[in-house]
């Protein structure tokens, strides 16, 4: 064709000749591995990757039949405390489909209608107790649509409801979901699997006095509609039309208002707590803004967050539109308002491009601590960001020495774990939070900022309403950010980082004067100073928490007095502050502050303060471990499931275990 043209020039000609040798030899490679090894010729682009990954912790199979859109009505029995109603399961399948498989655990299920309410065949396969049960439909044929109807039960680890007495306004009850990683499954059937992305909507009955949201449009019915026969109910619509991967459907049900804070953030809290609330997070806006500007449009439309009642066992769930957050960051300074960040950052790092298996969690959280402290920096400047930064880092050597020890668990210092067959809550820890912002830290020092933003930008544009693993990352990495230079990924470690247990030696160690200075401050206190002559003018909270962390276990009961008169610690407002202190508390046996132990243990039941504290009282075997007990009873029946999980074993260990703690901390 080129020789006919004539009148090319001879680059032209040279080069489409060069063009033509070149497709010959590719089409011949490729003709020749498909002929030596059919597998090696399987697409290898990270969205191929990512189709054929299998999901351990889901028994759907959605090469066949997959969930597509959830309808959720249901309505809230505060009494019986169960949500009861139908799921209608919209499906996308296969031509020869004969059956759907869902998730479902701890659920009563009464009967399986196609849409015009014609029964369906439906078996319930062996009870596994991490993963639940796989409910297969039959499919007749052209069926796209299934009804489940059913009810929760006192099982599910999804729910939590909560009396008058343990929320704010102590008047009427509250009911909170919690679906991140594996729990949804026992409150909606459907595939619990964050690879099966899924729109939604729901219709929520409740009783006349209370209120329900929704990880979803919440404005469609804001005072909520009557409900025919009922005059003591009212029902609530939501709508997510956007897909998402169903871990991030979420619902609470309480005595809950709504407070602007801009034009598309604000927040919703138990009516007794909601202007302290509206206050803490006043900057949510400009979070928005700030995140926007690094990564690209924020895609869900409303920013809003829902401060909880004090048993939400985490300090924040990213539920889309409406992230869920613990009553402890209400520290009434805004000084830990990082948390939202982190839960903002979600909407891209999360939300947007989603870690397919639980075993790519690091992509969730590792990118999101990168990114919540890149927010960080942009709102209040980087001599914070740097200290949320060695606070963080601090935190990681803490955890990666617990599961190093003996009996721990060493192989959970990998970023990508193994868990099959394993409950991934056991893989809670700061290694994918921080070992994986760290992984991003060591590309930014590599490439740059404006390089690594860019791919960054890149990644959650070409991903966007995708799942994402590991090995699918790595191939778009190489394609877009190393541009395929073998030797730059050795050099940099890719694979180590990834898949090789404790740190590479090519970490940025973080740094902060600010945080050196308050160590050297704790260091001549501990070493005989007096503590007035301590300069600690205008510490910012991550100042006095790194001041307590560095004490050493020797301080004398004078010691711990002098600094509790000077600083009021035991009065602290700021639960991070309150923590740091208690923890050192205990390690000192110093008496004064037990009842403010007693207070904050039996009043709140974040994981990450519950356990280490108890885990604490457990060593000193002479007088903790009856307060601990003494505590726990009295507390327990308050906490959230995966808080009693966490603490369980380290209250009471089972008979045989060595030791009192857990293999690992909670973040
Ligand atoms: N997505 C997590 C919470 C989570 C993780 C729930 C694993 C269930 C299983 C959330 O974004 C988170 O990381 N929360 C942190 C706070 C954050 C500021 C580090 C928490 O709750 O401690
Ligand atoms: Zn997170």
């Amino acid at each position: 064709m080129h020789i006919a043209s004539g009148k090319r020039p001879g680059w032209r000609l040279a080069l489409g000749f060069l063009a033509g040798v070149l497709l010959i030899a590719m089409l011949a490679i490729i003709l020749g591995l498909n002929a030596c090894s059919p597998g090696s010729a399987q697409d290898q682009t990270p969205t191929a990757i990512v189709a054929r990954t299998l999901d351990d912790h889901s028994y759907a199979r959605p090469q066949e039949a997959r969930v597509r859109h959830v309808d959720l009505d249901l309505t809230a029995d505060f009494t019986a405390k169960v949500l009861k109603g139908t799921a209608s399961l919209t499906l996308d399948t296969t031509a020869n489909a004969k059956h759907v498989i869902l998730d479902v655990k701890a659920l009563d299920i009464s009967s399986v209608t196609d849409a015009s309410g014609a029964p369906l065949q439906y078996t319930l396969g062996a009870l596994d107790p991490m993963m639940g049960e796989a409910l297969t439909v039959e499919l007749p044929q052209g069926r796209q649509k299934v009804v489940i109807h059913y009810q929760t039960t006192g099982d599910g680890t999804a729910l939590q409801w909560l009396d008058p007495a343990q929320t704010a306004g102590k008047k009427l009850p509250f009911l909170f979901s919690q679906g991140e990683e594996i729990n949804t499954r026992t409150w909606i059937p459907t595939q619990d699997s964050p690879a099966i992305r899924q729109t939604y909507s729901a219709r929520i009955v409740v009783p006349t006095a209370l209120v329900a949201v929704m990880s979803a449009d919440n404005k469609l019915t804001p005072k909520g509609e009557a409900v025919p026969g009922h005059p003591n109910q009212r029902a609530f619509r939501f709508d997510m039309d956007k897909p998402v991967a169903p871990y991030l459907i979420a619902l609470a049900i309480g005595d809950i208002g709504f407070k602007a804070e801009d034009r598309r953030t604000g927040v919703y809290a138990e009516k007794a707590v909601l202007d302290k609330a509206a206050y803490e997070f006043a900057d949510m806006g400009k979070m928005v803004d700030a995140a926007e500007k690094l990564y690209g449009p924020y895609q869900w439309g409303r920013y809003d967050v829902l401060v909880l009642p004090p048993s939400f066992p985490y300090g924040g769930m990213e539920n889309p539109t409406l992230t869920f957050a613990t009553p402890t960051v209400l520290a009434g300074d805004r000084s830990l308002v990082s948390l939202v960040a982190h839960e903002l950052a979600h909407s891209w790092s999360g939300n947007l491009v989603t870690n397919a298996t639980w075993e790519d969690f690091w992509l969730n959280e590792g990118f999101t601590v990168y990114f919540e402290n890149r927010i960080m920096e942009q709102v209040y400047g980087p001599d914070r960001a740097a200290m949320l930064r060695v606070l963080g880092y601090q935190d990681l050597q803490t955890d990666m020495k617990t599961l190093n020890a003996p009996g721990g668990h060493p192989e959970y210092t990998r970023l990508h774990p193994d868990l099959k067959g394993i409950n991934p809550d056991d893989y809670f820890t700061d290694v994918p939070y921080e070992k994986g912002a760290n992984f991003l830290r060591m590309l930014e020092h590599h490439f740059g900022r404006p390089k690594l933003d860019a791919y960054l930008t890149g990644y959650f544009h070409r991903y966007a309403f995708q799942s994402m693993t590991t090995e699918a990352f790595v191939v778009d990495l190489r394609q877009n950010l190393l541009h395929n230079d073998d030797g730059l990924e050795k050099d940099l470690k890719i694979h180590e980082w990834l898949y090789d247990e404790g740190m590479p030696d090519n970490v940025v160690l973080p740094s902060s004067p600010a945080l050196d200075e308050a160590a050297a401050a704790a260091k001549a206190f501990a070493a005989g100073g007096d503590v007035k002559t301590l300069n600690t003018t205008d510490y910012a909270y991550p100042q006095w928490v790194y001041f307590l962390n560095a004490m050493p276990d020797t301080l004398t009961a004078d010691q711990m007095a002098s600094l509790d008169a000077q600083y009021g610690f035991t009065k602290s407002h700021n639960d991070e502050i309150l923590f740091a202190w208690l923890m050192l508390a205990v390690q000192h046996h110093y008496l004064p502050a037990m009842p403010a132990l007693e207070t904050f243990l039996t009043t709140q039941g974040r994981m990450k303060f519950c356990q280490p504290l108890y885990a604490a009282l457990m060593k000193q075997a002479d007088w903790g471990v009856a307060l601990a007990q003494k505590i726990y009873g009295e507390a327990r029946p308050g906490y959230h499931y995966l808080t009693r999980e966490a603490v369980d074993p380290v209250v009471n260990p089972p008979a045989g275990s060595a030791s009192a703690s857990s293999p690992a901390s909670a973040t």
